[in-house]
């Protein structure tokens, strides 16, 4: 007999997701996808909302029935409460705070960063204390120190786009629709990474990231090139993914790298929506094995946004004891502590 069930919904961007846990296990995860957006080259935030109100009572339906579980055995309902779009978390929270009232069970409130590195908890191998996590996504690029489930923080991070921006915005650049990491990655795999050398970027601390300068480079290339031959793009789509994508993996990985060997950390992990990226998973595997890391990567479907990695960091507020107030209000910006360096 299971003892703590928790029904667990994220609705912090353009993906609608909700998920059941029992005792530390995921049971299902089901995630919408809102495919609105492309025809836009971007996230809508008002699109996103009203997707999300159409998508959330079929996605927690399905993952009840999924998981074999009434809504009358659940022992809390958690939901992200930031960062993320405004209009978007309202969705979430305002239907898990209405279950779980009607219900008589308390609300989790889930902080969507802390979820991504917690990801790493729901499957085997799982890492030990401490590790460093990078968490690179559409809106965040973070190196995180964990020394505890519910203990990290921040050493490093994005002083302006984030890497899964930088796919995007490269993507926007080539034709191609929103969102364009995923397709980079496809074609890149076709490509010569170092076909066209861009250069790394630069950015004020030993951790921090910086890549916006990145696609004014690429737009600079593109705008060039273009000029001499207009049939550019098309021509030298892979070999433009490839070189992009090999700037952006190596650059993560130095600065990882780099905040192992200060922080005299082993066991180094990668996250969120990019860590789905085929070229930095190899990279970061390959890295791992030459200086003798223990290297974790998650499974595809708990990289980028999920309510499977918002129940297993609920199960261990849980535990903590870490209920939220009833009148807790979305928050856009809800980072997570930074180290003081
Ligand atoms: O974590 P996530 O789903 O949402 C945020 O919290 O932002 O991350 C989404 C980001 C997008 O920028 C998307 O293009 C990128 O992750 N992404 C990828 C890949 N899959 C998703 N970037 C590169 N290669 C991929 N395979
Ligand atoms: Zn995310």
């Amino acid at each position: 007999m299971s003892n703590i069930i928790i029904l667990a919904i994220e609705s912090s961007c353009d993906d609608t997701s909700a998920a059941v846990l029992a005792d530390g296990e995921v049971l299902s995860n089901v995630t919408a996808n809102q495919a609105i957006h492309e025809r836009y080259g971007g996230v809508v935030p008002e699109l996103a909302s009203r997707a999300h109100q159409q998508n959330i009572v079929p996605a927690v339906e399905t993952a009840l029935q999924r998981a074999g579980i009434e809504r009358e055995q659940l022992s809390a309902v958690a939901f992200t409460v930031g960062p993320g779009l405004l209009g978007s978390l309202m969705v979430g929270v305002s239907f898990a705070k209405g279950l779980a009232l009607s219900l008589g069970i308390p609300i989790i409130a889930v902080n969507h960063m802390k979820a991504h590195v917690l990801a790493h908890f729901i499957d085997e191998p799982k890492p030990s204390f401490p590790f460093l996590c990078l968490t690179v996504s559409g809106g965040h690029t973070q190196i995180v120190k964990v020394r505890d489930y519910l203990d990290m923080e921040v050493i490093g991070e994005t002083i302006d786009d984030a890497a899964g921006e930088a796919f995007d915005k490269t993507a926007k650049l080539l034709g191609l629709p929103y969102p364009g990491g995923p397709l980079v990655d496809k074609y890149a795999q076709q490509g010569n990474p170092k076909a066209f050398v861009f250069p790394q970027p630069k950015a004020k601390g030993a951790f921090n990231f910086s890549f916006s300068g990145l696609k004014t480079s690429v737009l600079y290339l593109v705008q060039q090139k273009m000029q001499e031959n207009p049939n550019f793009i098309a021509q030298y789509r892979n070999d433009l993914c490839a070189s992009v994508q090999d700037t952006i993996v190596r650059y993560l990985l130095k600065k990882l790298s780099a905040a192992a060997r200060k922080h005299q950390i082993n066991q180094l992990a990668i996250a969120g929506g990019v860590s789905a990226n085929s070229g930095l998973r190899a990279a970061f595997a390959d890295l791992g094995k030459q200086k003798g890391w223990q290297t974790y990567i998650p499974q595809f479907q708990y990289c980028t946004d999920n309510a499977g990695m918002i129940a297993i960091t609920a199960y261990y507020q849980y535990l903590a004891a870490d209920f939220a107030p009833w009148d807790l209000a979305p928050q856009a910006r809800f980072a997570l502590p930074k180290a003081l360096e």
